[in-house]
């Protein structure tokens, strides 16, 4: 799968399969996510669902399988060798942009995780149509509970295989830890935006634009540095 990945590719003059087929896939998900925003704006509230649902599982499908195919991506697949320019805008330029790509992955996924279960709360369905709920949209002190227990639960099932199974678990503790940590820290988070955006539609509304235009800067980002890596610092080696 590695060397496949890492044959000559067919966009750029020194890119690679596993370079173009990434970006190109990055391209087809954030069109999707972006005629989901279009179908919200013309108050097609379940094709909107639909085209989310569909189009999140199929993204995180492909990046799993694709970053545990690369070993963790541009960074370490690619990293100083990948880019053949000078030091100063790889310094200057290359890095931030890269990092900056990677905190808007990272944002990006948080918000649709948190957006894919407020949709289904703020919503209800009248006559099979999907339509939010105007009104305040708290959650329960009992509900609260039930998904803080919930992901402490799946830490410790995800800890307790890791120590079954791996050698010297240390490394991957920690990530899992760290992972399940910010899971915590958002759904606690809730609290806070209740307080901000009380009314459940409207923030539906607020936050899903917000998330909407991470997904587009992600794009912008990624193709940043695409354009680097493969067209005008391709790696000289
Ligand atoms: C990543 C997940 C999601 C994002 C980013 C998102 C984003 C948005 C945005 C930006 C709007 C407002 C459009 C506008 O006026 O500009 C909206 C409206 C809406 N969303 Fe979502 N949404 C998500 C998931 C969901 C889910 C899971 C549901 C339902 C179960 C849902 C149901 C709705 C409904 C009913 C509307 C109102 C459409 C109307 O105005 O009639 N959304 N969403």
């Amino acid at each position: 799968m590695k060397t496949l990945l890492a044959e000559p590719g067919f966009l750029a003059p020194s890119g690679t399969i596993g370079a173009d087929v990434s970006y190109i896939l990055a391209v087809v998900f954030t069109v999707l996510f972006l005629i989901a925003w279009g179908m919200a704006k013309k108050a097609q509230g379940t094709r909107h669902h639909k085209l989310i649902l569909v189009s999140m599982v199929s993204m995180i499908v492909y990046f799993v399988g694709y970053y545990y195919a690369r070993s963790l991506g541009v960074l370490s697949f690619e990293g100083r060798e990948g880019f053949g320019g000078p030091d100063d805008v790889y310094e200057n330029v290359f890095i931030p942009v890269l990092t900056t790509h990677l905190i808007l992955v990272v944002l990006g996924l948080i918000f649709a995780f948190y957006m894919l279960s407020q949709g289904f709360r703020a919503s209800k369905r009248v006559d099979g149509e999907y339509l939010l709920k105007e009104g305040e949209l708290k959650i329960s002190p009992r509900k609260f509970k039930i998904v803080m227990l919930t992901i402490f639960g799946c830490w410790a099932i995800v800890q307790v295989l890791l120590l079954a199974t791996r050698g010297n678990p240390m490394g991957a503790s920690i990530a899992y830890a760290l992972i399940f940590a910010t899971v915590a820290l958002v759904a606690s988070l809730e609290k806070l935006i209740e307080k901000l955006l009380p009314d459940g539609a409207k923030r539906h509304r607020v936050l899903g634009r917000v998330t909407m235009v991470i997904f587009a800067m992600i794009l912008i980002t990624s193709t940043a540095t695409y354009i680097m890596l493969y067209f005008v610092y391709p790696s000289k080696s």
